[in-house]
């Protein structure tokens, strides 16, 4: 598979199952639920900007997926933060650049709308995933997420 022949668009209503199948494979569980929340927030209300993107291939497979969000704000304007969900390839197609490229549409949308930062969540215990967003130029944050079991 030729990277150039992977182009990405923004992420539409009806990519659901797609995404839900890639989700089920990298995971090996299946999350209809989650992303049935999360797409109903992002394409039934009218207070997120578009920036969820897909990859797809010539034939119109879709192979990869980036999730996040951009909160309108009040009078339709952008917030300066974003936040970065959910990023997915489907196993079939990883280690051919697909998240590589993903990432860089999805970061250069995000500049063009004038977002200065990007956040995201990973698992400690995740190094292969940790690698990748430190391949590209995420770093720790000077935040720390606590919790409290019950
Ligand atoms: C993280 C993830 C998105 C990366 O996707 P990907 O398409 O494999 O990403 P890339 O190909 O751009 O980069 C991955 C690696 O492949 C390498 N690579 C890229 N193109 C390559 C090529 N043509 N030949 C060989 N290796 C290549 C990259 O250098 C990178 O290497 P590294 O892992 O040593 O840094 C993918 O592995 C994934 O979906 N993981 C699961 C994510 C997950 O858990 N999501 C749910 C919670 S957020």
């Amino acid at each position: 598979m030729n990277k150039k022949t992977i182009s990405t668009r923004l992420m539409r209503a009806d990519d659901f199952e797609a995404v839900v199948r890639i989700d089920e494979k990298v995971l090996g569980v299946s999350r209809p639920k989650y992303y049935e929340m999360k797409f109903e927030k992002l394409f039934k209300s009218k207070e997120f900007v578009p920036t969820s993107l897909v990859a797809e291939k010539e034939d119109k497979t879709v192979v990869g997926f980036v999730m996040g969000e951009l909160f309108m704000g009040e009078y339709g304007i952008f917030q300066e933060e974003a936040t970065l969900d959910t990023i997915g390839v489907d196993p079939d197609y990883q280690k051919q650049g697909i998240g590589g490229k993903l990432m860089h549409e999805f970061v250069d949308h995000l500049k063009d709308l004038g977002v200065q930062k990007i956040h995201t969540l990973v698992s400690l215990n995740d190094s292969r995933l940790i690698n990748f967003f430190n391949a590209n130029q995420f770093a720790p944050s000077k935040i720390i997420n606590l919790e409290r079991s019950l």
